[in-house]
């Protein structure tokens, strides 16, 4: 596959999993505008043919130093294809929070409340994000290694890998619930390590009841949305990953949740990527944080 191709395909599936139900699908190939800024080709030319890809959750120097030593090695890598953004895709994370208010009012919260809080965590993330952030984008460059990240349009995949997974079990208790994410295969390796799912629990009301899945929109949300939510009757938050004042603004109030696992949730997404692009021939090497499970194998 050519890097520009494996970089489309990673744009229409997040196109084709987007919670926006009015979003253009014919956006991006209408080249004007790319709805993920966090997505980008950070090295290596559009054209070239990639047959083996490197694929990690995160990027930083050492694995782009790494993925040289294995090249040196005698292993066949001709790219690097990363979850989390970096250089001009984290400057850019910002314009995927937009994807959070839609979600927020898709589960009912009031529009002019969601924009309030839009707002809020895009200026607070805009301040956040003054580093330098550039490091792996140099090493890549330096060392001749096409680099890509695919964020949001892989954690849209997430969002609808848990809609699917949670319909009709409102109804069940939220152990019974933690258990079948218990089950999921990624959640198992990780579990393995020592990452688990857990679960914060409103001891009022033990089962799922109405929940909100939260898995995209780039950054932690605002703790305020929590009041919010629990206003609007929902019971239970499913996400992959929060912080702690997030957690105990949840706890305050009286919502439960459940937290699947930040890198077994990412790993989700990835897998479900990386099946497509091992149907187009691309041979997959899995790094740091991702946990390869092949979803094409069960069928
Ligand atoms: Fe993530």
């Amino acid at each position: 596959m050519k890097w520009i191709d494996i970089y489309e395909k990673g744009i229409k599936l997040g196109l084709e999993n987007d919670l926006r139900s009015d979003i253009d699908n014919k956006i991006f190939y209408e080249l004007e505008k790319n709805p993920y800024p966090d997505s980008v080709i950070i090295t290596g030319e559009n054209e070239k043919t990639i047959k083996n890809l490197f694929v990690s959750i995160d990027i930083d120097i050492s694995i782009v130093l790494l993925v040289s030593q294995l090249k040196k090695n005698g292993i066949e890598i001709d790219g690097i294809l990363t979850h989390h953004p970096t250089g001009k895709g984290l400057y850019n994370i910002t314009e995927v929070i937009r994807l959070q208010r839609e979600n927020w009012q898709k589960n009912g919260i009031k529009e002019i409340d969601a924009q309030r809080l839009y707002e809020k965590i895009y200026r607070e993330e805009e301040l956040d994000l003054r580093g330098n952030y550039n490091g792996p984008e140099s090493a890549a460059g330096f060392l001749d290694i096409p680099l890509m990240c695919v964020h949001t349009p892989v954690d849209n995949i997430i969002q609808v890998f848990f809609e699917k997974f949670f319909k009709n079990k409102n109804d069940m208790s939220i152990d019974d619930a933690l258990s079948e994410v218990r089950e999921i295969p990624e959640c198992k390796m990780a579990s393995e390590k020592g990452d688990e799912p857990f679960i914060i629990k409103n001891f009022k009301s033990k089962a799922v009841g109405k929940y909100f899945v939260d898995m995209t929109g780039g950054v932690d949300p605002p703790d305020e949305i929590f009041k919010l939510l629990k206003k609007t009757g929902i019971d239970t938050i499913i996400g992959m990953h929060y912080n702690s004042d997030n957690i105990s603004t949840m706890e305050k109030n009286r919502l439960s949740a459940i937290i699947c696992g930040h890198m077994a949730c990412d790993s989700i997404g990835m897998n479900i990527f990386c099946d497509m692009l091992e149907k187009e021939g691309i041979n997959i090497i899995s790094g740091s944080g991702f946990y390869r499970y092949k979803r094409n194998e069960e069928n």
